[in-house]
């Protein structure tokens, strides 16, 4: 099942360290918001906005569902 996500300008992207194998799947899909370093991937861009890659494909393609949209604190 597919779930759409419907990101607003408070939402964040994160990812969830416990979870997160280390596949490497979301840096191969989107470098330019997600990098591995020591073997778990950490989000290099504040938000994505404005990044040309499909959030919520990587979001989908995550075979631990480590990454998460959150709402920011205000
Ligand atoms: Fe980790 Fe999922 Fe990326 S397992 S490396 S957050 S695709």
């Amino acid at each position: 099942m597919q779930l759409l996500i419907f990101k607003t300008k408070s939402m964040k992207v994160t990812v969830d360290q416990e979870a997160c194998i280390g596949c490497g799947t979301c840096e191969l899909m989107c470098s330019q918001c997600f990098r591995l370093e020591d073997g778990k991937a950490q989000v290099i861009r504040d938000n994505c906005e404005g990044v040309e890659c499909d959030l919520q494909d990587v979001i989908d393609s995550c075979p631990v569902e480590a990454i998460k949209l959150v709402q920011e604190e205000e």
